[in-house]
C-alpha cells in the first residue's frame, strides 16, 4: 500500500508542480500585466562601449631613463591595453594624430615603429595631424597600407587619391547578440596648425566638412566620436556646434590632460596630453527602449578597473579616466621587441653619420678633453670622476649608443662639425666633456685667453631641461660637480 502511494506521488508531483507554476505565472500576469517580460527585454538592450584614446605621440617611444618616475611609453601602453581588453574586448582604440616630432630619417623610422605598435595594440583609427603631414603624406599613406589601422580626416582633401589612402570617417561595428552597434569616428585638423605650401592636399574648414557627413552619420550610427586635432578652445567650439558628438578628443595641451576635460551640454571634450604619456578612457552606456535611445556615462567599468589601477581618488566624472602610464604597468615584451628593431635600424642605417650639423662660430673647433688636461690637470682629474665623464657609458649600458637623440646630450658637440661623430673617430668627445659647457676650445688652446668659456645656467639647461632633468637647479647641481681650485703653477704659461 505504501509502495502504491509513493509510486502515485512520483508520477503526480511533476504534473502538480507544472500546473502550479503555470497558474502562478498566470496570476502574476493578471496582477502585473506583461510588465516582467517587457522590462527583461529592455534590460537586455543596454550596452556599454569603452573608448580609449591617445595622441600627439611626437616621436616618443619610451622613457629614456634620464630621471626617475618618467611616464609614458609604448611598451607600458600595450600592457594597459591588454588589461583593458581583458575586461572588454570591444574597447575601441583611437589615435588623435602626430606620430613624429621633427622631420628627418630618424623620425621616419619612428613613425613606422609607432604605427606598427598602434596596429599591434589594435587601434581602429589614426587621425592626421600637422606633424604627420610635414613628413609627407605619401609615407603615412604607404604605412597605413601595410597596417590595419585606418587613416582618417574629415577635412583634409587629397588631390591625389591614388597615393593617399585617407578616409573621411570610419564606422566601427560591434556585434552583440541583440544588435550591431555602429560607432562613427570622424577626425579634423585645425587649419591654423598647418602652413599652406603643401602640394596635393588641402585642409578645409572643419565645420563645413563635418556638416554634410554628420547629417548622414547621425541617423546611421549609435555613437559619434570626433578626433579633433586642434586647440582645446576650438574643440569646445566644435562640440557646441555639433551636439551630435558624444565625445570630442582634443589636442595641444602640454600639461596633465586630467585637469582640462570639459563637458559641453552632453558632449565630453577631453584632451590627450603630449607624447602619448596618458591613456584616456571613457565608458558610454546605451539603453534602447520604445521611447528611443538614452545615453549615459556611467561608472560600470570604472569600478571594476579600480582593482587593477589602484586609483582611489575621488573624482567628479567617474566614467572618464585619464591614466598616466607609470611604473604600475610593466613593459610588454612584444612592444619592446619593436623598439629593439628600431634601435637596430638606427645602427644599420648609420644614422649617427647623418646627423644635421652646423659650423661652430668663428671657425672654432672642438679639441677634446685630453688637450685641456695638459694645462688644467686638476680640473680634468676631478671631472673624470663626475657622471658627466661617464655619460656615454650610460648609453652603452642601456644599448642606445647609436641613437643620435641620446648622443646629443650624452656626448660633446654632436650637432657641430668637429664635434662628436662616432666613438671610433672621436673617442675624446665621448661624455659631457669640458667643451660641452665651455664651448669649442681651439682658439683658447693657442691664446689661453681669459675671455674663453664663461658658463652660466643657460649652458646647462640645453641638456638639463625639464623633461630629462626635472630637479635641475643651477646652484645645487653646480655644487655637486664644482671644479677644484687650480694649481696656478700648472697653467701659468706666460
Ligand atoms: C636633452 C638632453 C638629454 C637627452 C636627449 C637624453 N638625455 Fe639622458 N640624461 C640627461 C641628463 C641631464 C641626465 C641627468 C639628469 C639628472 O640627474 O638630473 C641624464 C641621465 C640619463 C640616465 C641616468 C643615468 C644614471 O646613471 O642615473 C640614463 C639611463 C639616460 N640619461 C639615458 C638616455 C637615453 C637612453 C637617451 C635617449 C633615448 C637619453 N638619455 C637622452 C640628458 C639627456
Ligand atoms: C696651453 C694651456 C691651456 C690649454 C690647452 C687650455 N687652457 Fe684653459 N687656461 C689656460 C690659462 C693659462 C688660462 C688663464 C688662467 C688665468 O689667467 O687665470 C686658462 C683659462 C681657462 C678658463 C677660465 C677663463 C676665466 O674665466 O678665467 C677656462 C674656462 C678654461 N681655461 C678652460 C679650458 C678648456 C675647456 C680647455 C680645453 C678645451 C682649456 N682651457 C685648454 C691654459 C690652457
Ligand atoms: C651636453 C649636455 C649637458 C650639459 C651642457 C650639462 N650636463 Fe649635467 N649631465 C648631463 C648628462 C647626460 C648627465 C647624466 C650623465 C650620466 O649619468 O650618464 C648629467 C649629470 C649631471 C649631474 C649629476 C646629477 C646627479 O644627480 O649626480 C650634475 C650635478 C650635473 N649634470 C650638473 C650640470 C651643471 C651644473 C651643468 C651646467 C654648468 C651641466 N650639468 C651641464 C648632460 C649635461
Ligand atoms: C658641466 C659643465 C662644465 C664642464 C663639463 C666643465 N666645466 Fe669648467 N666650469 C664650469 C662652470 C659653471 C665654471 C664656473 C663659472 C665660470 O667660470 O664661468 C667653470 C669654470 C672653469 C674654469 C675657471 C676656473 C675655475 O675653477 O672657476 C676652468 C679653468 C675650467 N672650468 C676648466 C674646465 C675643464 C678643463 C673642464 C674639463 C675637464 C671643464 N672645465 C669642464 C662648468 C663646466
Amino acid at each position: 500500500m505504501i509502495r502504491i502511494i509513493s509510486q502515485f506521488l512520483v508520477f503526480t508531483t511533476p504534473i502538480v508542480v507544472t500546473m502550479l507554476l503555470f497558474f502562478s505565472s498566470q496570476i502574476h500576469n493578471i496582477l502585473y500585466g506583461k510588465e516582467t517580460h517587457k522590462s527583461l527585454k529592455e534590460k537586455s538592450l543596454e550596452f556599454t562601449v569603452q573608448i580609449a584614446f591617445t595622441g600627439e605621440e611626437n616621436g616618443y617611444l619610451e622613457p629614456c631613463g634620464c630621471s626617475e618616475n618618467e611616464i609614458g611609453g609604448l611598451p607600458r601602453r600595450q600592457t594597459l591595453i591588454n588589461l583593458l581588453k581583458k575586461y572588454d574586448e570591444n574597447c575601441i582604440l583611437l589615435s588623435l594624430g602626430d606620430l613624429p616630432n621633427k622631420v628627418g630619417r630618424q623620425d621616419e623610422i619612428k613613425m613606422e615603429t609607432i604605427l606598427k605598435a598602434l596596429d599591434q595594440m589594435g587601434y581602429v583609427a589614426h587621425n592626421i595631424g600637422e606633424k604627420d603631414i610635414n613628413m609627407g603624406l605619401e609615407l603615412l599613406s604607404y604605412l597605413s597600407q601595410i597596417n590595419n589601422i585606418n587613416l582618417i580626416s574629415s577635412n583634409i582633401v587629397t588631390l591625389n587619391t591614388e597615393v593617399f589612402n585617407i578616409k573621411p570617417y570610419v564606422i566601427k561595428e560591434i556585434e552583440t547578440k541583440e544588435r550591431i552597434l555602429k560607432i562613427g569616428i570622424l577626425g579634423i585638423l585645425s587649419p591654423k596648425l598647418i602652413d599652406d605650401n603643401h602640394q596635393y592636399i588641402e585642409v578645409m574648414d572643419p565645420v563645413e566638412s563635418l556638416k554634410p557627413l554628420l547629417s548622414n552619420l547621425n541617423k546611421e550610427t549609435d555613437i559619434l566620436l570626433l578626433l579633433s586635432h586642434a586647440e582645446m578652445e576650438y574643440s569646445i567650439q566644435l562640440a557646441e556646434t555639433f551636439p551630435e558628438f558624444d565625445l570630442v578628443i582634443s589636442g595641444h595641451r602640454i600639461d596633465n590632460p586630467d585637469l582640462y576635460f570639459k563637458k559641453v551640454k552632453d558632449t565630453y571634450v577631453i584632451p590627450v596630453g603630449e607624447k602619448g604619456k596618458y591613456l584616456g578612457t571613457i565608458t558610454i552606456s546605451l539603453k534602447y527602449s520604445q521611447t528611443g535611445k538614452v545615453k549615459n556615462y556611467n561608472s560600470y567599468l570604472y569600478n571594476r578597473k579600480l582593482e587593477y589601477h589602484g586609483l582611489d581618488d575621488e573624482r567628479k566624472e567617474p566614467a572618464i579616466e585619464i591614466i598616466p602610464l607609470d611604473k604600475r604597468y610593466e613593459d610588454s615584451h612584444e612592444t619592446k621587441r619593436l623598439l629593439k628593431i628600431y634601435q637596430q635600424r638606427l645602427i644599420d642605417e648609420e644614422l649617427i653619420k647623418k646627423v644635421f650639423k652646423i659650423y661652430p662660430p668663428s671657425d672654432l673647433t672642438f679639441i677634446g678633453n685630453d688637450d685641456c688636461a695638459i694645462c688644467h690637470n686638476k680640473i680634468f682629474k676631478h671631472w673624470e670622476n663626475t657622471r658627466h665623464a661617464l655619460a656615454y657609458e650610460t648609453l652603452l649600458k642601456v644599448e642606445h649608443e647609436y641613437d643620435p637623440e641620446c648622443l646629443s646630450c650624452h656626448t660633446t658637440g654632436l650637432y657641430y662639425f668637429t664635434g662628436f661623430e662616432t666613438i671610433e673617430s672621436t673617442p675624446r668627445l665621448r661624455g659631457v666633456g669640458c667643451e660641452s659647457c665651455h664651448g669649442p676650445g681651439s682658439a683658447h688652446k693657442e691664446t689661453q685667453s681669459k675671455d674663453y668659456g664663461k658658463v652660466n645656467t643657460n649652458d646647462c639647461i640645453i641638456c638639463h631641461e625639464n623633461e630629462h632633468s626635472p630637479n635641475f637647479q643651477f646652484e645645487d647641481y653646480w655644487q655637486k660637480i664644482v671644479h677644484p681650485p687650480e694649481d696656478k703653477l700648472h697653467n701659468s704659461y706666460k
